[in-house]
């Protein structure tokens, strides 16, 4: 079976406002519960993890236990980063979850078809992530802010989430980047850094982050298309 933990334990710094974006509302619902519900549409994950900061546990338990069709979950605190909120979620694994996907919550314009092909991949290749491919041309920059080189752009791609490991995969990685106190800005790279190979799955370019205030805008557009 598949488990899907999910970080909402950041302050939403770039949101502002002061309130987790994850609980605002997109066309009328919860970010967090847009996202909650998509994944629960998808047979094979039976259960979902959500880190929260420590002073919204009650508030997030009653939004879950109040909603209607949810698989079943549990709450819990999350940490400073978002790496280290996963590694508190990854501690309420069940022992049936042989797939783990990691998916931000601020991310709820997701797809039922994304989640299929990561969980797919992951199960195939060990770890997985949803990308698209890179629409501007990168450059790697020095310290003094002058251009050292620029990537080919066929090479790139945008990461997301989800991003889906074998469970024994994935707490590896979690272990050793614990270890070796490295922290990463995605799960895969947490992955990578065991000498596995990530399969990358497309992604969909609606399926973005809500970061700052016009994404709400955006992704309300995105829902009336
Ligand atoms: N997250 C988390 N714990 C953290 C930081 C982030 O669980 N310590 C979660 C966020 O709640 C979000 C996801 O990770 O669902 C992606 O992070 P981001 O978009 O950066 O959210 P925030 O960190 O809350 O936003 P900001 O960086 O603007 O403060
Ligand atoms: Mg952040």
């Amino acid at each position: 079976m598949v488990t899907a933990v999910f970080p909402a334990a950041g302050s939403s710094k770039r949101m502002g406002g002061g309130v987790n974006k994850n609980l605002l509302e997109l066309a009328g619902e919860p970010i967090l519960l847009r996202t909650l519900k998509t994944f629960s549409k998808v047979e094979r994950i039976n259960f979902l993890i959500v880190a929260v900061a420590a002073h919204e546990v009650d508030t997030v338990e009653g939004l879950l236990r109040g909603a209607q069709g949810l698989k079943p979950w549990r709450v819990t605190v999350g940490g400073s980063e978002r790496q280290y909120s996963i590694a508190n979620g990854l501690k309420l694994l069940p022992d049936d979850a042989r797939i783990v996907l990691v998916h931000d919550a601020a991310r709820p314009l997701v797809t039922v078809q994304t989640i299929n092909e990561v969980i797919d991949a992951a199960e195939q290749f060990g770890g997985a992530i949803a990308a698209i491919p890179e629409k501007n041309t990168i450059k790697v920059i020095d310290a003094e802010g002058f251009v050292r080189y620029t990537p080919p752009r066929a090479e790139l791609v945008s990461v997301l989430t989800p991003q889906g490991f074998r469970r024994e995969i994935l707490l590896q990685a979690y272990d050793r980047a614990a270890e070796e106190n490295f922290l990463g800005t995605d799960d895969s790279s947490l992955v990578e850094r065991l000498g596995i190979r990530v399969k990358v799955v497309a992604g969909g370019y609606q399926n973005i982050k809500i970061t700052t205030p016009e994404d709400i805008r955006i992704a309300e557009t995105f829902l009336e298309a």
